[in-house]
């Protein structure tokens, strides 16, 4: 369990909150949130990679939550941003723009003009096209932009085929045979300031040696690339520093910190990016759910919660796991169940065969580890209200945001 939720007379608490009194204010499910978590991660983080000198950009799409980015701001950190939407709530929770990376293999001419006004410190580009609409655009409107190449460096992440980004075949990045043309177009233009190069290899990657990987594939870069007259003096390491969803494996950030500077020794002048998204906040969240109906069911019965895979896509689209804690410590014996979600689809499935302590009809439980990409992936599948979050700080527990009921929904549509 991580250290922000523990039993205190039988229990479970957030930081010094019965998650139970919070669900009887809020009712279920909601997302819950502990600022301590965050801050310890960010600290954390921040010390690591100090050796770096690094500057740290959170990825907001893991938890794009204005107060999650308030802290953010507040600890110092920059931003990673993906969409117009990303850029302006980083904006609004006082990330400063100079402190902003704009990633992402799609972005709109619109989105890109909206980051060109706000003053980004750098868009990440990938592709020729891309890269050329960024041309038009600032010499349209007289403004210059500072530019950092995304390559593809053909590095498996051994992460879920879903989230892994950096191997030949996907989607991301320029292809390494169009990286001299690339610079070629930007030494060409007036508008685009050249900074370096970046990569993001996956996501929930639990080993360091990826990133050793990496790291001296782009020593290699770097090196010809300044043979041959180009200024690189920035590189963009990306995220993906895996956390614990309870079997054990996880990255810390001390391990990848000291394996990325390993394999930078020897490079000069260049400044360090990591964008982590899921370390900072993955960890600090759960999301509370009711038991609706015990279900008796051979081979073995089924817990029916509150909770769907409309509001935690991971189980449904990653396999992924998120282990489970009754919110009341329970003295009777263990036993196997299903726990599932109430949407008409099978993949609505949170765990199956699992080992829980019995757990009755109307009782609550939390599902661990869902501060990042849990309330962001979350839709209104089967017309479903999108669900609350809440911080806790201490003591204290606000609402952080409200729910976005069938009612709000409704207001939306249009009869024709
Ligand atoms: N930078 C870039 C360019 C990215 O594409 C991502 C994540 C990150 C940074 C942050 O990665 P992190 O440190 O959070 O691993 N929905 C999936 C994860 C998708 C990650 C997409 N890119 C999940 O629930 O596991």
């Amino acid at each position: 369990m991580n250290q922000v939720l523990r039993y205190i007379d039988n229990q479970l608490h957030m930081e010094s909150v019965a998650l139970d009194v919070v669900a009887e204010q809020v009712g279920t499910p909601f997302y819950c949130y502990s600022k301590a978590d965050i801050q310890q991660r960010v600290s954390a983080c921040k010390a690591a990679f100090k050796v770096l000198d690094a500057t740290i950009h959170y990825a907001v799409k893991a938890n794009c939550n204005l107060s999650i980015l308030r802290l953010m701001a507040a600890a110092g950190l920059g931003a990673d941003v993906v969409s117009d939407g990303e850029l302006e709530r980083a904006l609004v929770a006082g990330i400063p723009a100079e402190k902003i990376i704009f990633s992402g293999v799609g972005k709109r001419k619109d989105e890109m003009l909206a980051a060109l006004n706000a003053g980004i410190a750098q868009f990440n580009l990938e592709s020729i096209p891309e890269l050329e609409a960024l041309i038009a655009l600032c010499e349209s409107r007289n403004k210059t932009a500072g530019v950092s190449l995304r390559i593809n460096p053909d590095v498996d992440g051994a992460t879920h085929r879903h989230i892994t980004t950096g191997v030949k075949g996907s989607k991301f990045g320029i292809p390494m045979e169009q990286l001299h043309h690339a610079l070629r177009r930007i030494g060409e233009s007036e508008y685009l300031q050249l900074r370096g190069l970046a990569v993001h290899i996956g996501s929930q990657i639990v080993t360091a040696e990826p990133y050793r990987r990496v790291c001296e594939r782009l020593c290699g870069w770097v090196t010809d690339l300044r043979a041959a007259g180009h200024v690189i003096e920035h590189l963009d390491l990306g995220g993906g520093f895996g956390i614990d969803y309870g079997d054990g494996d996880y990255l810390d950030f001390e391990s990848v910190a000291q394996v990325m500077q390993e394999a930078l020794q020897g490079m000069d002048n260049l400044h360090i990016a990591i964008e982590p998204g899921r370390s900072l906040v993955g960890n600090a969240g759960v999301l509370v759910s009711e038991v609706i109906y015990r279900k008796e069911a051979d081979p073995l019965p089924f817990l029916i919660l509150d909770a769907g895979m409309n509001d935690l896509m991971r189980p449904a689209l990653y396999q992924a796991s998120h282990p489970i804690q009754p919110l009341l410590a329970s003295e009777k014996g263990q036993e196997q169940v299903n726990v599932v979600g109430p949407i008409c689809e099978s993949t609505d499935f949170f765990h199956k065969a699992i080992t829980l302590p019995e757990i009755a009809q109307g009782e609550r439980v939390a599902m661990l580890q869902a501060g990042a990409y849990g309330a962001v992936m979350a839709s209104s599948y089967n017309s479903r209200a999108i669900i609350p979050e809440v911080m806790i700080d201490e003591e204290r527990f606000e609402m952080i945001r409200r729910r976005i009921t069938n009612k709000n929904l409704l207001e939306f549509e249009l009869v024709m």
